[in-house]
């Protein structure tokens, strides 16, 4: 999908968002019972290898209940959470399939799968496509985050799916105390394990991968750095943007913290003041930015479906790649880039 930049216009834009809304839900509720199911080949089943822990007998255990919760609960099972929706279900396939493909125990993993509509058609493609895969679906309610989106934000990031990683603590069952997140724009070429284990230290609720070159205060409003008592959040810190797309998750801490209330403050701050423009990356940053681990960056090889034509591709990052990650979904950085290319032109034109 392309973003154009739109400046707000604050008369327009609900009912534009309403359009823009209705033209993207009407079309694929009515055809895609058809073919969302038919449009994917059924995957092989993946096996563990020989020195993978054993989970005692996956598929009998999810077929019972109360063993269900056995399998989930087990310290060996390695935890994957992503969003699902009909628009961006081709890239949640390939991600799903590359997970299992580069696993040395696919058996092992139990993915948990996040949608806000059309859920039997979603939980039907993805059994379809993967009949042996451990995972659940959850609903996630809308209306929870709706009332919290700025509406001045461009619109395409206001999707509340994209705010559900947010929410995952609360999703999933409490004895999953750690969880890979995914976006559903980027392809695995290593075992997810080896991601999953990456280590938070004695106070880290999670790892991302950081980028400390990238200009942190484009992120916020000078409104927002003009006000001490906003700013001064960031003093004890050395803040780093970080890329919430690939994120290892320690639950029990984010639980405990109630880290999802703090996010939730700052987005009702900025329905009341403009202190930042994306969507829901800022109030990531502004909860966590400092004081995360970091995810080596083999686990987010960016730069790839960048506007070559604007010269705005990210550079490579050099040495082995673990994860593909394209510029698909979320554009954080390629909107970023835009943004700062419109203030430099505005600048040019005013001086
Ligand atoms: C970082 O961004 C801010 C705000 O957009 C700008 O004023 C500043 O000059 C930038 N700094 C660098 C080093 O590019």
């Amino acid at each position: 999908m392309k973003l154009k930049p739109r400046r707000p216009k604050s008369n327009q834009s609900p009912l534009l968002f309403f359009l823009i809304l209705s033209l993207f839900s009407l079309p694929n509720d009515a055809k895609s019972t058809t073919t969302l199911i038919h449009q994917f080949k059924e995957a092989p089943e993946f096996y563990n290898s020989p020195d993978c822990a054993s989970i005692t007998d996956t598929q009998d255990n999810l077929n019972n209940h109360q063993n269900a919760d056995t399998y989930i609960c087990s310290e060996e099972v390695v935890h994957v959470a992503m969003t699902l929706d009909t628009t961006y279900i081709r890239g949640s396939m390939a991600a799903i399939l590359s997970v299992l493909q580069h696993s040395s125990c696919p058996q092992n993993i139990f993915f948990h799968f996040v949608c806000s509509s059309s859920a039997s058609l979603l939980r039907a493609a993805i059994s379809n496509s993967f009949p042996y895969l451990n995972f659940h679906l959850y609903t996630f309610d809308d209306s929870q985050v709706s009332g919290l989106i700025s509406t001045s934000i461009r619109s395409a990031l206001d999707c509340p799916l994209n705010y559900a990683r947010s929410y995952l603590p609360n999703l999933l069952p409490l004895c999953v105390r750690r969880v890979v997140y995914l976006d559903s724009d980027l392809i695995l070429v290593d075992d997810i394990a080896k991601l999953a284990d990456t280590p938070l230290g004695d106070k880290a609720v999670l790892a991302a991968p950081e980028y400390c070159n990238a200009n942190f205060t484009a992120y916020f409003t000078p409104m927002f750095w003009s006000n001490p008592s906003l700013s001064l959040t960031f003093a004890d810190r050395k803040p780093c943007y970080f890329n919430t797309g690939v994120m290892v998750i320690d639950l029990e801490r984010w639980r405990e913290g109630d880290y999802t209330t703090k996010i939730e403050e700052w987005m009702e701050l900025q329905k009341r003041m403009r202190i930042y423009d994306l969507g829901s990356l800022p109030p990531f940053l502004l909860v966590f930015a400092g004081n995360i681990a970091s995810v080596d960056h083999r686990w987010n090889q960016h730069g790839l479906g960048g506007d070559n034509f604007r010269g705005l591709c990210r550079d490579l990052h050099p040495g082995p790649v673990s994860l593909l990650h394209w510029s698909g979904k979320d554009w954080y950085r390629f909107e970023a880039n835009i943004n700062k290319a419109m203030l430099i032109q505005t600048r040019r034109r005013k001086g």
